[in-house]
């Protein structure tokens, strides 16, 4: 018997120095999700809007989230894409998008859950894992 929620679900990061934290967001969207899809910020989005270049290019992080058991399937995703959840939706046609909680009562995700709507998706959000992050690990290597 099927017992999760949602069929296909998506959810997208950098993904930068693949970690825990990563891990257990990728495992509580697929404990929810029969499909989960994966977009992987592309190297450009990442200089341009966080300002930094990733330590891993875009094709290895791919590869990386590509490989794990919890994720069907991963594709890089550009700048649009990740600001405008619609293009997504119209790209992978999911029925939730999972988010971190702390997105929540954003402008960007009132106006998200808005545009979802009539397209009948839900979004979930997830608790972020404290105490770990991409820039935490690149702050203790450079020590
Ligand atoms: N994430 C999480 N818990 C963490 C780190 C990340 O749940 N400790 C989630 C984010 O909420 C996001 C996804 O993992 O949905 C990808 O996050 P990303 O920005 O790549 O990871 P960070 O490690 O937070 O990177 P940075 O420090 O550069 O912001």
């Amino acid at each position: 018997m099927n017992e999760k929620k949602y069929k296909v679900g998506y959810t997208c990061g950098v993904f930068d120095l693949f970690h825990v934290g990563h891990l257990n967001l990728l495992e509580r969207c697929k404990k929810m999700c029969d499909v989960l899809i994966v977009g992987v910020c592309d190297d450009t989005y990442v200089c341009n809007i966080k300002m930094k270049k990733p330590i891993i290019n875009e094709n290895d992080r791919v590869r990386i989230i590509n490989a794990l058991k919890c994720v069907d399937r991963a594709e890089l995703v550009d700048i649009a894409t990740i600001d405008d959840k619609v293009l997504a939706y119209e790209r992978f046609h999911f029925d939730v998008l999972f988010s971190g909680d702390d997105w929540k009562g954003s402008e960007r995700y009132i106006r998200t859950e808005e545009q979802f709507k009539p397209l009948g998706v839900k979004i979930e959000y997830l608790p972020y894992t404290q105490g770990i992050s991409t820039t935490d690990l690149k702050k203790k290597i450079k020590k």
